[in-house]
């Protein structure tokens, strides 16, 4: 109890053509230290003043370490693009949370290794590729939707990830996975997140590398049940008996034939892991807070019923449907603005240097803070309201929206996670309304990603 009443109250209000959708009360004042240090162990989104939201830049010190955070779109694009060598090395509190799991993976790695490996990796989830995809995202959709019941009630974030889960799984690794190996690397991965810890206090403290994440038993194990069915698929792959087409035959091929990218079991299975994990979260929390936010605005439902009827009627969406579905797509957009899955991109400069007003030090925690930025009111018409209109009006402000990050280290899965967000969102609400209960209302926390700290329970009502 005494943890909860350091965060600041959640705030969500609504009229009958309008909604501002729950976030928590910007801080009156900026928290000293130690406050500072026990609300953000709890979650990085109350931390948050009113002027925190302006979009400028400031830096203060944290303990013993210079914090920098920059919301200037010029200085954004300094630190992602034109300085995109000098930051590009992760925060080491995520690379600490993350590295047991997926080793060197693309997401974490930085330097030789990952300038080898981000064209191997952006050619396999290429926006070129998605087409062949794409009927695995509808057709997992289909799946799920025929087993759910009118009056059912469902929990938002696992369903979306299921459904996620099943689509990267069989994009990775190929449609005969089996349930039970599936499953292993479902739960495998759920059990290690839980188990990570969002805050190195030591890192702050003055250790440039932060400290190891704790690894109990049960983090080991789980660790060790993903790596075991991704190295199984990936010898399966290797002796010639994978599936073809899929995201690990590629990877095994272009292993046989480049021997020079130096790629063995361990750097397969870690690319693989790290598509898994950055493909799979992230796209079920979008997909969460889409429908979230459509049960709280009922007049943004019905826009999107009215396109999904009129360009589909009673058949399923397909990747031809995608550009007759700018509305979906807003909807998605909108999500991602107020609700971004990687709400904070820490960096750690790799050396001293000026950015906009402020000199950043040596192994400075930089941070970019999309949930900050998306929300900022000297950028945004409206900030905190639900408006998927505003993508429909016009295109942001360059580096003012940055869901999938920006520069050479922009999502790599761009593509392949906003078709698969428009096409399950299309699929779902054609033939389902999903409904919250009476005053129910969210509460976002960050962990690794943005999700609702309690389950969201949505009941199901059929429309078609
Ligand atoms: C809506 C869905 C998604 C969102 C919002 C999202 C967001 C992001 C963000 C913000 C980053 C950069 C993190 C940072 O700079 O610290 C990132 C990196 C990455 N994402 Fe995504 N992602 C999504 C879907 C996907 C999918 C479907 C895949 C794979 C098919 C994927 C693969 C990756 C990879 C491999 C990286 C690391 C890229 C690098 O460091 O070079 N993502 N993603």
């Amino acid at each position: 109890m005494k943890r909860l009443s350091l965060q600041p109250p959640i705030i969500e209000e609504a009229g009958p053509d309008w909604l501002i959708p729950a976030h928590p009360q910007p801080l009156a004042e900026p928290p000293g230290g130690l406050r500072l240090a026990l609300m953000a162990r709890h979650s990085l989104l109350g931390l948050w003043t009113r002027e925190s939201y302006a979009a400028r830049d400031f830096a203060y010190p944290l303990l013993r370490r210079q914090v920098c955070v920059f919301n200037d779109p010029a200085s954004i694009k300094a630190v992602f693009v034109t300085g995109a060598e000098r930051f590009e090395r992760k925060g080491a509190m995520m690379r600490r949370a993350l590295t047991p799991l997926l080793g060197d993976g693309l997401f974490i790695s930085d330097g030789e290794t990952w300038r080898r490996r981000r064209p191997l990796v952006a050619d396999i989830a290429h926006k070129t590729q998605v087409p062949f995809y794409a009927p695995m995202m509808t057709g997992a959709a289909a799946e799920m939707l025929a087993g759910w019941r009118d009056g059912q009630d469902i929990s938002l974030l696992p369903a979306m990830a299921e459904l996620t889960a099943q689509i990267i799984a069989r994009s990775i690794f190929g449609t005969r996975l089996g349930e039970g190996a599936l499953a292993g690397i479902v739960q495998g991965f759920a059990r290690y997140q839980a188990g990570i810890d969002s805050f190195n206090l030591p890192f702050f403290l003055g250790a440039a590398e932060g400290w190891p994440v704790g690894r109990g038993r049960a983090m080991r194990e789980a660790i060790a049940e993903v790596h075991r069915v991704v190295e199984h698929v990936i010898t399966e792959h290797v002796a010639g008996r994978g599936e073809h087409g899929s995201m690990v035959d590629m990877l095994v091929r272009r292993m046989q034939r480049s021997p020079e990218l130096g790629l063995d079991m361990q750097a397969l299975r870690n690319e693989a892991a790290t598509i898994f994990m950055a493909g799979h979260e992230t796209t079920a929390a979008t997909l969460t807070w889409a429908f979230y936010l459509l049960a709280k605005a009922p007049w943004a439902e019905a826009r999107l019923h009215a396109e999904l009827d009129s360009v589909l009627g009673d058949r399923e969406p397909t990747a031809e449907d995608m550009a007759r579905l700018p509305y979906a797509r807003a909807v998605i957009e909108e999500a991602l603005r107020l609700y971004p899955p990687v709400p904070i991109l820490p960096r750690q400069a790799r050396e001293a240097t000026q950015v906009g007003g402020i000199a950043v030090e040596k192994d400075a925690l930089v941070l970019v803070v999309p949930w900050i930025l998306h929300r900022s009111p000297d950028l945004w018409d409206k900030p905190m309201h639900f408006r998927p209109e505003r993508f429909l009006e016009g295109a942001p402000v360059p580096y003012s929206y940055i869901p999938f990050s920006a520069g050479p280290r922009i999502c790599a899965g761009l593509n392949f996670g906003l078709t698969e967000a428009i096409l399950c969102l299309a699929a779902v609400a054609r033939a389902f309304r999903l409904r919250l209960a009476e005053g129910f209302r969210a509460d976002p926390v960050c962990r690794l990603s943005l999700r609702p700290r309690a389950p969201i329970l949505a009941r199901l009502e059929r429309r078609a």
